[in-house]
């Protein structure tokens, strides 16, 4: 006879925290995030921690390469989308990898014989006023000149004026040495009154470009989560299927850490591929997804270094309609977490956990982690930013931006549901979707962090750890959810007269 559980399958947002005593040292400044994400023996420091829990979901609408490095500058990790040509995602690897706090790969590239209006129509594409001059045009060759839009006259130079009788060339440029730092790059750029300093190796080769805004923003990331190179720490997703090809080309690229991608983790497959990268590589790999202690233990045993939590709760996500799969997300996240606990307890290998999909309002997040998360993976939180890889539209008097789903039609990664079938997909499971423009990732991250550790100080907590440990939680009634936003007062609108 099937097993049933008796009981029911719960979200979050059927949970509450209840405060503890808040000391005196509990304050938001004093709150640490930082959270494990790879295994590690009791006692031992994790190969690989976050400093703020946040992981952006393995999609195409949400991690490429421009939100790997806006979330790793913030303290938190993208796993750049799989579902794509293993040399599409590996080039976008590498480019998150390549980009060195400060010091960019420089992206607007011609040679002396371009003319001004290639300048104009590189500017239109790009967007970047200044262009590189190489000799062979790409962003590694030997740099010549600069153009910036203080070389030319939009209105009176003919378009077919050649780079060469314009440019700012080599000779007269301010360069810094491959091997500099950014502080030493930095004086340059205010000894000189630069606004860009071009770092070129002996041969006067390209290698980067240093902003002088870039230098600024650098200082205001406290928190960027970099590798021993100083590069930004960078994940990757991959399938069940290519992964013998996918996964060398990744690491070869610089990615730190992969996570196999799939609906429903619990699998022979997963197990096959954990194998594979184990006994060919040094990489840490995530596993998933499951919701149950069973999925859990078997993914463990296989190697996993992490273990994501959730099935049918994305916001995109019609899985359940469509296969009846899937449960509660807090449900999921109880049960495992007690499991990794119990795991713990037994050999002293600590197994961080992830949980991905459902989190809708940022008290989720505080939830989750209470629940025994190390972090959390979301896909529509961080689509809604000018990060994300998707065109903001504006739709009626509102702007948005696209998301999709991995299991939609239009993203057509067939690998994440396979079940050892054909290779497409044979109905959807994921929709296509418009979320609310939010405007930039850290702007938004700073309210949720607030929020988050203020929640913390709440129930006396300043670490993640502690938060597990010390965290009390209760279940809400249907009656009382009512209670839980504003209730028997009439909500005013902005843009009534006396506003
Ligand atoms: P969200 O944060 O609620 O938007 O959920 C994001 C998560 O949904 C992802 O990390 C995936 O685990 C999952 N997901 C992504 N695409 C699909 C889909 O098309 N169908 C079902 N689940 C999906």
């Amino acid at each position: 006879m099937a097993k049933f559980y008796t009981e029911p399958s719960r979200t979050f947002s059927e949970y509450l925290l209840i405060p503890n005593l808040t000391r005196r040292d509990c304050t938001t400044e004093r709150v640490s995030l930082r959270t494990p994400i790879v295994k590690h023996g009791r006692g031992e420091q994790p190969r690989l921690a976050l400093n703020i829990p946040f992981s952006s979901a393995v999609m195409q609408s949400v991690s490429d390469d421009v939100m790997a490095v806006a979330l790793a500058r913030s303290g938190g990790i993208s796993f750049i989308f799989g579902s794509q040509s293993v040399a599409e995602q590996a080039r976008m690897v590498g480019k998150a990898k390549a980009f060195k706090a400060g010091f960019v790969v420089s992206r607007s590239n011609l040679t002396p014989d371009h003319t001004l209006a290639d300048v104009r129509a590189l500017k239109a594409s790009t967007g970047h006023s200044t262009v590189a001059i190489t000799d062979d045009g790409t962003p590694r060759g030997k740099l010549l000149g600069i153009v910036t839009s203080r070389d030319y006259r939009d209105s009176r130079d003919p378009a077919d004026k050649p780079i060469r009788a314009f440019m700012t060339p080599y000779a007269s440029l301010v360069c810094g040495r491959s091997g500099i730092s950014l502080p030493e790059a930095n004086d340059l750029i205010w000894e000189h009154k630069l606004n860009v300093l071009p770092i070129v190796d002996e041969t006067q080769r390209l290698e980067h470009l240093v902003f002088r805004k870039d230098y600024d923003a650098h200082k205001e990331y406290p928190l960027q989560l970099l590798d021993a190179n100083k590069s930004y720490v960078v994940g990757a997703g991959i399938n069940t299927r290519d992964y013998k090809e996918r996964v060398p080309a990744l690491v070869a690229a610089g990615a730190d850490i992969l996570v196999i991608d799939a609906s429903d983790g619990y699998s022979e497959w997963q197990r096959d591929t954990i194998e594979y990268i184990k006994s060919n590589f040094d990489i840490p790999v995530g596993a998933g997804n499951i919701v149950d202690r069973e999925g859990f233990r078997y993914l463990v045993a296989a190697g996993a270094d992490f273990v994501k939590v959730g099935i049918g709760g994305g916001s995109i996500c019609i899985t359940r309609e469509q296969k009846g799969i899937g449960r509660g997300q807090a449900s999921a996240l109880i049960e495992v977490a007690e499991e990794r606990d119990r795991y713990y307890e037994e050999t002293g290998i600590y197994v961080p956990l992830c949980s991905d999909g459902g989190i809708v309002h940022d008290y989720h997040i505080t939830l989750a982690l209470a629940m025994g998360a190390d972090f959390v993976m979301m896909g529509r939180y961080f689509a809604r930013f000018d990060e994300s890889p998707t065109r903001k539209l504006k739709v009626g008097n509102n702007f948005v931006k696209e998301f999709w789903g991995e299991g939609s039609n239009r993203a057509r990664n067939w690998q994440r549901y396979d079940s050892g079938g054909k290779e497409n997909l044979l109905f959807e499971e994921g929709v296509d979707s418009y979320v609310p423009y939010a405007g930039g990732l850290q702007e938004n991250l700073d309210k949720t962090l607030g929020k988050i550790k203020s929640t913390m100080c709440n129930c006396g907590s300043i670490s993640i750890p502690e938060l597990q440990r010390e965290a009390r939680i209760t279940l809400v009634s249907a009656t009382s959810l009512v209670e839980g936003g504003a209730h028997d007062v009439m909500i005013k609108e902005t843009g009534l007269s006396g506003d």
